[in-house]
């Protein structure tokens, strides 16, 4: 199954049950109506004063089962909100599409829509003649296309506004917001194909969640900090997941990906840079594999460490 089915069986289905976690910590569930946003978010509604609304304002983690019937089914797991403004409308509109019946009940001040955007989700078929479960793949990881220039500025714009950009990154927002389109669709292009550099992203439905770079580093050349590289070397650079999607082990996908590329460019090690205060990161890297090479500098955004894993 992958994620447009999710969709398509999610409305098909129709209902599920829903657990949230109480007060003192006890599960409890309950069964609804649930549908399906183009995006893949799960939508219930439910009264404002029920149990399920106090236990995920005070606890957002949500499971949802949907189907079972029929010997096929859906688990999901996802963080729950009550969205509002647009992200509401859209709800909506997928709840009206699906539950006509129900348009009275959405606009009713004690009722809320609760949108699930979820973070791990399984179809199992045990029909008989089958018997097999898989995880839906809800991220793709994957390297850029050319024509995605405009994504591509997008993310980096965020990454460059992001509370820790002043110890990630060596561009600075004011800089790169002042590039000509022309910039960044060079800058596409060369991460799209090539041997060069490559630059995967975390798409996830129409957004992007997340992105790293790998670049080679060619003996003879001299590196971004102006230091002449001895010997060739594939360097990950811009590394950012978008913060809600911190945590939920995207950036190991990423990294991944990135040194499965600089293998396949024939490199036995993949290296980078991270700042001496920017602990999140580098504990990160340490979970996927890279270690401290010994190698400290001061660059342009102050003392860095470099971090490498072998290959
Ligand atoms: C760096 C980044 C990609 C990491 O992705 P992430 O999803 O946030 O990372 P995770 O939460 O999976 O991992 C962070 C690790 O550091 C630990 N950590 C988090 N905050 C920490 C802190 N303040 N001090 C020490 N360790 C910390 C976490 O516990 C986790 O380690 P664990 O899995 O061993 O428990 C992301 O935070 C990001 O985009 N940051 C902003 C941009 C940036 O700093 N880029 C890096 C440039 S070098």
């Amino acid at each position: 199954m992958d994620r447009a089915e999710l969709i398509a069986y999610v409305r098909a289905q129709g209902d599920g049950v829903v657990s949230s976690l109480g007060p003192d910590g006890s599960p409890q569930a309950a069964y609804l109506p649930i549908t399906a946003t183009d995006r893949a978010e799960l939508v219930f509604d439910a009264r404002a004063t029920s149990r399920k609304i106090a236990n995920l304002r005070r606890n957002p983690g949500v499971a949802v089962v949907v189907g079972g019937r029929d010997g096929t089914t859906l688990q999901c797991e996802g963080v729950a909100d009550l969205p509002a403004g647009a992200a509401r409308d859209l709800c909506a509109r997928a709840y009206l599409d699906a539950f006509p019946q129900f348009e009275a009940s959405l606009s009713d001040d004690g009722v809320v829509l609760v949108r699930v955007r979820l973070t791990w989700a399984r179809y199992g078929d045990y029909r008989p003649g089958f018997s097999s479960s898989a995880e839906v793949p809800l991220v793709v990881v994957r390297r850029i296309r050319a024509d995605e220039w405009a994504l591509a500025r997008a993310l980096r714009l965020d990454a460059l506004r992001d509370a820790a950009a002043g110890i990630a990154f060596l561009e600075t927002y004011e800089r790169a917001t002042a590039e000509p389109d022309e910039f960044f669709q060079d800058r596409a292009a060369r991460a799209a194909a090539g041997d060069d550099v490559a630059q995967l992203v975390a798409v996830d439905g129409e957004t992007w969640a997340g992105s790293v770079t790998v670049i080679v580093q060619r003996a003879g050349s001299v590196d971004y900090h102006g230091v002449p590289v001895e010997r060739s070397r594939a360097v990950v650079v811009g590394v950012y997941v978008r913060p809600e999607h911190r945590g939920d082990g995207l950036i190991d996908r990423l990294l991944d990906s990135a040194a499965q590329w600089a293998r396949d460019q024939g490199f036995d090690e993949l290296s980078l840079g991270v700042h001496r205060d920017n602990a999140r990161a580098q504990g990160a890297y340490r979970r996927a594999g890279f270690v401290p090479s010994g190698v400290t500098f001061t660059g342009s955004i102050g003392p860095e460490l470099e971090m490498v894993r072998p290959l």
